[in-house]
């Protein structure tokens, strides 16, 4: 495996692998890899023989309060989970890659309001640069990105969609840990008291899509049931919790089986968790 620290290095593999008649796929990703990173390398490569994945924790994405300073790096146990699993290329530069004065943003402005959009101002605006940038780095022809982050994914389909670029986006389900915790990066900084805390995202979820299931289908039973798992661990604190159409991301006013998805976000202790069920 080869790591390509900046853009010729990366180009010139790609290079190499096109004229072998490879295709190529990207799984860009923060680092720190989990299996639910490694699975999105499985698609990949299931898509396209020639596998590069990108670390690069990307500033523009968080917060002046945020956690860029502190989120969790690892790059060596990275390097060897992607040797393990085939990738071809690690590509993990470094700061300057963002030119000194950057000063072009992609900014969506429909599938990117409400929800992470309304409580991290700025967030959708970094990461849809971010990946633009590194979908140009890479030139690859499928890029492939998780559900459990089904709002970036939204933004990153429409920016694909809206700017005609020749790539395809692949999504891979939410990987989940056996008591069903979406699998994330932050989960490692989580305590032991607050990681039994966050195994109740996933249970909320899973009560309100019950109660929707049973033909209880109206707004505000769906999400209360969802509360209600919710305000009975004290460990959680809620930032939002959300009945949406799965076109769109729209609040939707009914749960309707196909059609709509629930979405949360909340924090154990200092830890923001993400998660997001299908009704
Ligand atoms: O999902 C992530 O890890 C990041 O938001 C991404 C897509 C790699 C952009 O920095």
């Amino acid at each position: 495996m080869l790591i390509a620290r900046n853009i010729p290095e990366l180009r010139a593999a790609v290079a190499a692998a096109r004229a072998a008649g490879k295709q190529v796929g990207l799984v860009p990703t923060m680092g720190c890899l989990h299996e639910g990173h490694l699975s999105l390398v499985d698609l990949s490569r299931a898509h396209a023989p020639f596998t590069v994945v990108s670390v690069f924790v990307n500033p523009t994405q968080f917060g002046p309060a945020e956690d860029f300073s502190s989120y969790p790096r690892a790059f060596d146990e990275d390097r060897r989970l992607c040797e393990g699993r085939g990738v071809d290329v690690l590509f993990a530069p470094g700061a300057d890659f963002y030119a000194p004065g950057h000063s072009t943003w992609v900014t969506e402005e429909t599938v990117s309001q409400g929800l992470c959009g309304e409580h991290r101002p700025g967030h959708f605006r970094g990461v849809a640069t971010v990946v633009l940038k590194l979908l140009n780095a890479c030139a690859c022809d499928v890029a492939t990105f998780g559900r459990k982050d089904l709002q970036q994914l939204a933004v990153i389909r429409r920016m694909a969609r809206d700017l005609d670029l020749p790539v395809r986006i692949l999504e891979a389900p939410t990987s989940r840990e056996p008591d069903g915790l979406a699998r994330s990066s932050r989960n490692r900084r989580l305590s032991p008291a607050e990681r039994a805390a966050a195994a109740a995202i996933p249970r909320a979820l899973l009560a309100a899509r019950a109660l929707a299931r049973s033909g209880s289908r109206p707004r505000d039973a769906v999400l209360a049931a969802a509360h209600a798992v919710i305000a009975a661990e004290p460990g959680l604190r809620l930032q939002y919790l959300e009945l949406a159409s799965a076109g769109d991301l729209r609040p939707a006013a009914l749960a309707e089986p196909g059609k709509s998805v629930l979405l949360v976000a909340a924090f154990a202790g200092a830890t923001r968790l993400i998660d997001n069920l299908e009704v």
